[in-house]
């Protein structure tokens, strides 16, 4: 089969963020070698040695777009020396299920077609990412050097004639360039892999007994993202719930019109059939399946902080941690501070992260850590290199089992042990880039003037002394990598955080973050109270400081969470 060089114009704009290349599908479809480009600069940043021959993952979450990327994928891949793809059937594979298949097949690599979280289709957005062969998402150095090629490129190589149908499974060969070098794609089945290393994690008996004999009903609501055949396989066929325990379960283009991320505005038919109090455990996740929110009868939700503090202090009721040496947990720097009780009474190791999963794995490659968890609906452990929807949920259901409590009582019990951090994040989503940029330079100026450092802020009747205000920093313990400018924080005295960020996931305008977390003790009578209640004072204070109203013209957010 013959190889082409294709010239091309290098563009500017293919810096990788938080989780990959990630843009409206217009500019995938329209730019004239949009994709071709980024695909030649990520292979290419695999040195020429371990490029040749290599093994690659191949997936995405079904979206619209995804099945033309792969096509070139399977193109330009075979053109570059790349010895094998595998590749789910018909593209379909989560980003953990592509997490799972790197690190089991050994493979370099993995290209995911997803934006995540964000909606699909023509009008929406689609993105391109690539892990390394721990299985987690590029490292800045290798993101910088995608980059940084993809500025430069003038051509990339592909084989146009090659064509593949990743519908059906099996194995196809074939010889590449007048050197007839083999190439194999491998179509195989999107979900068994991924069962196979969750049942190596969890008692699917035990769980699938106190289903039977508690008689509880459970909820698991894919959004029609990549999640729908990994819930029906795991949940209906392995389990053994009924059929209405999954639903939003085959994947769609365009995800039927929603928006796929698993809060409570974009999953409100999961929220509004919880709050009817039928089912007892509902799950939803996002587009691409490593996002998920749990929540309980009568629709109680169980904040993503919390999740994170809970499966920590349970974590012996999971199989996989009995057979595991734990020696540590991790958050990210704007998640609650609840994890980090739960690690200083078990006398383990805690670590404090910036926002994005790719600063856990180094940390876990290292063994610091084992469990690790985000705000933003991200739950995971060592068992691959990526946030896990379905582990997360398959935790929830092992302690449920295990203690054979609801989950209200597992979290209500947990706060009467170690106190409750309450926590929420305002979502200012899509506002003016410059409003945005205006607001981050205030804030900065303060860190600079120290202008509200010893200052007492009065939040309707509560009041809060500044006790510092920062740019958060990071420096890696395991490779010395510093990360800056990751965050405003305003901490107080009595351990309360104000935190402000720009997204780094977004593909249009600006989404500016407002993070609190406030403290309140085991014995205070107010410790069930509902967050946004007990928050109200900081969110005021915050709002204040920030002046995010005046300068974004926005009296309310788009999420809050
Ligand atoms: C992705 C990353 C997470 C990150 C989240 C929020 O899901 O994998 O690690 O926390 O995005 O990012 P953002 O920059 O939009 O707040
Ligand atoms: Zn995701």
């Amino acid at each position: 089969m013959e190889v082409t060089a294709v010239k091309t114009t290098p563009y500017d704009d293919q810096k990788p963020g938080t989780s990959g290349l990630r843009k409206n599908t217009q500019i995938f479809l329209t730019k004239p070698s949009y994709t071709e480009n980024f695909i030649q600069s990520i292979l290419q940043s695999i040195d020429e040695n371990s490029r040749k021959g290599c093994t690659i993952v191949v997936g995405g979450d079904g979206r619209y777009y995804m099945k033309e990327a792969i096509q070139k994928i399977i193109q330009i891949s075979a053109a570059n020396g790349i010895g094998k793809l595998i590749i789910g059937q018909d593209g379909i594979l989560s980003t953990p299920a592509v997490s799972c298949i790197i690190r089991k097949y050994s493979a370099t690599g993995g290209i995911i077609l997803t934006a995540s979280h964000n909606p699909g289709g023509p009008n929406a957005d689609f993105g391109i990412k690539f892990n390394t062969a721990n299985g987690g998402p590029a490292p800045s150095s290798v993101t910088d050097k995608i980059f940084a090629i993809s500025r430069l490129l003038t051509s990339y190589s592909t084989c146009p004639d090659l064509k593949v149908e990743i519908s059906k499974l099996g194995c196809n060969e074939f010889f590449i360039g007048e050197l007839s070098t083999a190439f194999k794609v491998e179509v195989i089945n999107s979900v068994q892999d991924y069962v196979d290393m969750m049942k190596s994690i969890f008692n699917f008996d035990m769980i699938k007994d106190y289903i039977q004999s508690s008689g509880i009903k459970v909820r698991f609501d894919s959004l029609h993202g990549v999640m729908g055949p990994y819930a029906s396989k795991i949940i209906c066929n392995e389990l053994g719930a009924s059929e209405e325990s999954v639903i939003h379960s085959v994947p769609l283009e365009d995800f039927g019109g929603g928006h796929p991320d698993p809060n409570l505005t974009y999953a409100a038919d999961l929220v509004a059939i919880m709050k009817e109090g039928v089912f007892d455990f509902g799950v939803a996740f996002d587009g691409d399946g490593d996002r998920n929110m749990i929540i309980g009868k009568d629709g109680f939700f169980v904040s993503p902080c919390d999740s994170l503090a809970v499966i920590a202090a349970n974590h012996k009721s999971i199989p996989y941690f009995c057979k595991t040496n734990v020696t540590g947990f991790a958050r990210s720097m704007p998640t609650s501070g609840a994890v980090d009780l739960v690690a200083k009474d078990l006398g383990l190791s805690f670590y404090e992260v910036p926002t994005g999963w790719k600063y856990f794995g180094n940390l876990m490659d290292a063994e610091k850590i084992q469990l690790c968890g985000e705000e933003s609906f991200g739950t995971g452990s060592d068992h691959i290199r990526e946030k896990d929807g379905m582990w997360a949920a398959l935790s929830w259901l092992s302690i449920v089992a295990d203690r054979k409590l609801s989950l209200k009582d597992i979290i209500t019990s947990h706060w009467k042990k170690y106190g409750r951090n309450c926590f929420t994040r305002y979502d200012y989503e899509q506002v003016n880039p410059d409003a945005a940029a205006k607001m981050m330079l205030n804030l900065n100026n303060m860190i600079e003037m120290k202008q509200l450092i010893g200052k007492t802020l009065t939040g309707i009747d509560k009041s809060y002394t500044v006790e510092k205000m920062d740019d958060y920093e990071y420096t890696d313990s395991v490779d010395g990598s510093l990360a800056v400018k990751q965050g405003i924080r305003i901490l107080f005295t009595d351990g309360s955080r104000i935190i402000f960020r720009l997204s780094g996931t977004g593909s249009s305008g600006a989404t500016i973050r407002m993070y609190i977390d406030s403290y309140v003790t085991k014995d205070d009578p107010g410790l069930e109270a509902p967050a946004a209640n007990v928050l109200k004072p900081l969110v005021k204070i915050a709002l204040e400081v920030s002046q995010i109203p005046q300068l974004t013209g926005r009296n309310s957010p788009t999420v809050i969470t």
